[in-house]
């Protein structure tokens, strides 16, 4: 029996509506398990702009650090994503929450469950097997360097930026984890142009000397997003700076059926936050048939990693197995050629992982 503080940061859009299922499943499995979680609430992103004209209020952000875990939904608004000139925007407060907390990295793991080889676009004799442990650096590179413009407002400029520790320290976290599974390490750069890339690349084969038993490969990040889909199982664990690690993240959901599959944890000096990869989705808010595994899968990685409590996840991990086996699907896992599959919204969808609890 445990006791945890646990915050709930819903956020814009559907991360409203899979938030809410995935804050069941830790209800569930406190009662199961006999543990004492409590919870609270906080603003972030829109609907923090709204109500106290700041992204990332001073209370959400004290809230965070008071916490032992965050469940974190998602920021964005059509409003800002079609106004270029908007000062105040909702994803500077995921930004911020990441460098406040020191969120340096970011795991996103690309696990295809069985069930799901038909509904990716991608040939299942390709997939099968799949199983990619992202570590994407969260908290550096062109996100958080100096940004501009100049020449009366007609050039734009987004510097990018790595010193060597937080390359190392990322490094260290992707080296370790490939130890634990397949024992290779894919680090991806664009070492043949950009300098920071050289410096990654510099740190990440210095690395390499501590770890003798994995076997590291060092791709561009050109040729990675082809190899992904050309081959997804020759990669185990693959480590990469920020803007790649987003972009190749989303193009990995593929491997597992959908964005609306894949959870991530952002880990680093403090609290840690657990989070789909996907937005806040505005094409389908609201209509109540957002995907909630990734947020339930997001508390599997909760449990695990800042709570310690395997078992737990592991439940969690093969309820969602069970009730994609048991033919639900919310639409975007769907396969048209299966017609013995059930449709769900994002509440039955929930429900049913309940049952399996
Ligand atoms: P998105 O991830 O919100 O959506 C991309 C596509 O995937 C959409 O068609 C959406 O309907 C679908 N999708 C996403 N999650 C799904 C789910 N759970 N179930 C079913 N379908 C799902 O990305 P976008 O459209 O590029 O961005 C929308 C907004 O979200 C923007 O404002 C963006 O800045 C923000 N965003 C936030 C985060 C975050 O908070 N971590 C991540 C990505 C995008
Ligand atoms: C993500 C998102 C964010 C990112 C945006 C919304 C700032 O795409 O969490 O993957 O680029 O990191
Ligand atoms: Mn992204």
């Amino acid at each position: 029996m445990a006791k945890k503080q646990i915050l709930i940061v819903p956020g814009d859009g559907i991360g409203q509506e899979v938030t809410a299922a995935g804050k069941k499943v830790l209800e569930a499995i406190a009662l199961k398990f006999n543990h004492e979680f409590t919870y609270d609430e906080a603003l972030i992103g829109h609907v923090a702009i709204e109500a106290t004209g700041d992204p990332l209020p001073e209370a959400t952000l004290v809230k965070m650090k008071n916490s032992d875990a965050v469940l974190f939904g998602a920021v964005g608004h059509p409003k800002y994503d079609n106004d270029p000139s908007a000062k105040v925007r909702p994803e500077q407060g995921l930004l911020k929450m990441r460098k406040e907390l020191g969120l340096y990295a970011n795991i996103r793991p690309i696990k295809l469950f069985d069930e799901l080889l038909g509904a990716s676009s991608i040939k299942p004799e390709i997939l099968k097997g799949a199983d990619i442990l992202f570590f994407r650096e969260l908290t550096g590179d062109i996100y958080f360097g100096e940004k501009g413009r100049k020449n009366n407002n007609d050039t734009a400029f987004d510097v990018a930026e790595y010193s060597r520790y937080e390359v190392e320290r990322i490094g260290r976290k992707a080296f370790e984890a490939a130890g634990t599974r397949r024992k290779k390490l894919c680090s991806v750069d664009k070492a043949n142009v950009l300098e920071t890339s050289r410096l990654w690349r510099e740190v990440i084969q210095k690395l390499a000397l501590e770890y003798p038993d994995i076997e590291v490969e060092y791709q561009f990040v050109d040729a990675t997003a082809m190899l992904l889909i050309k081959d997804p199982c020759r990669f185990d664990v693959v480590v990469t700076a920020n803007l790649f690690g987003d972009i190749l993240t989303d193009e990995a959901s593929q491997i597992a059926g959908s964005m609306g599959m894949l959870a991530s944890a952002s880990i680093g000096d403090g609290t840690g936050v657990y989070e789909p990869i996907h937005g806040s989705a505005h094409d389908i808010t609201g209509k109540g048939i957002a995907n909630p595994l990734a947020s339930i899968l997001s508390v599997a990685l909760l449990l695990d990693i800042s709570f310690g409590m395997k078992e737990e996840s592991e439940l969690v991990i093969s309820a969602v197995d069970k009730v994609l086996k048991a033919g639900y699907r919310t639409g975007d896992i769907a396969d048209a050629h299966t017609p013995q599959e059930k449709l769900l919204g994002t509440h039955a969808m929930g429900e049913e992982v309940l049952k399996f609890l």
